[in-house]
């Protein structure tokens, strides 16, 4: 990796550690205090760590693709370690631990836990989270230059995040088996 692009990659890990603190701090400061619509406050703060997440859950299989076309021990294929290690430990696993935290606060205290809809949009979320652990064990494999999978299952692979999406946001929004 080349000291610009060294330096590119750390400031915007500078910015995204900056945004998750200020993230963290807003969100402890609405559980913390007497704050008027705290649902919809933190259905928003939900809303967009999902978004955080499942950007990452669509872009890592593109970077194994693209990792998988340089040679072990090439240039590229350092940078790529970079990225990929970056982007799950910055963006994906923080955005997925915040998406749950905000989720189960609503899950239990607007709701219950009640609900057909709410039960087997767990069921997908879990699936998600499955695909996830299994993607953070793929950038482990490809640090220590030990790859798995090859682009065509990668490709396939995406397809798990984009369906598990269509599913749980038509289980939250149109609310089934109430
Ligand atoms: C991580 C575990 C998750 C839990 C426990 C959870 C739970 C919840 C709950 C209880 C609500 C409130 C529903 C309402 O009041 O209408 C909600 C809202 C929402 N969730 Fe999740 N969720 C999770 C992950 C996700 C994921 C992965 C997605 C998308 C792929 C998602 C998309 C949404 C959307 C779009 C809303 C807003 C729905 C609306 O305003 O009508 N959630 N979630």
């Amino acid at each position: 990796m080349n000291k610009a692009s060294g330096s590119t990659g750390s400031k915007a890990a500078l910015r995204a550690g900056i945004a998750l603190a200020l993230f963290v701090v807003i969100g402890v400061g609405l559980f913390l205090a007497d704050v008027q619509n705290r649902y919809l406050w933190v259905k928003a703060l939900h809303v967009i760590a999902v978004i955080s997440w499942m950007a990452g859950l669509l872009y890592m299989p593109r970077l194994f693709i693209y990792h998988l076309d340089h040679e072990v021990g090439s240039a590229a294929s350092e940078t790529f370690k970079v990225m990929e290690r970056r982007l799950m430990s910055i963006i994906m696993t923080p955005a997925m631990v915040l998406s749950w935290i905000f989720g189960l606060w609503m899950a239990i205290e607007i709701y219950g836990f009640h609900g057909g809809w709410l039960h087997l949009k767990l069921a997908a979320v879990l699936v998600l989270s499955g695909v996830h652990g299994y993607m953070a064990k793929a950038v482990r494999r490809f640090a220590a230059d030990d790859r798995i999978g090859t682009p065509r299952s990668w490709r396939l692979l995406n397809e798990a995040p984009t369906l598990l999406m269509i599913v749980i946001v038509i289980l939250v929004i149109v609310k089934p088996f109430a």
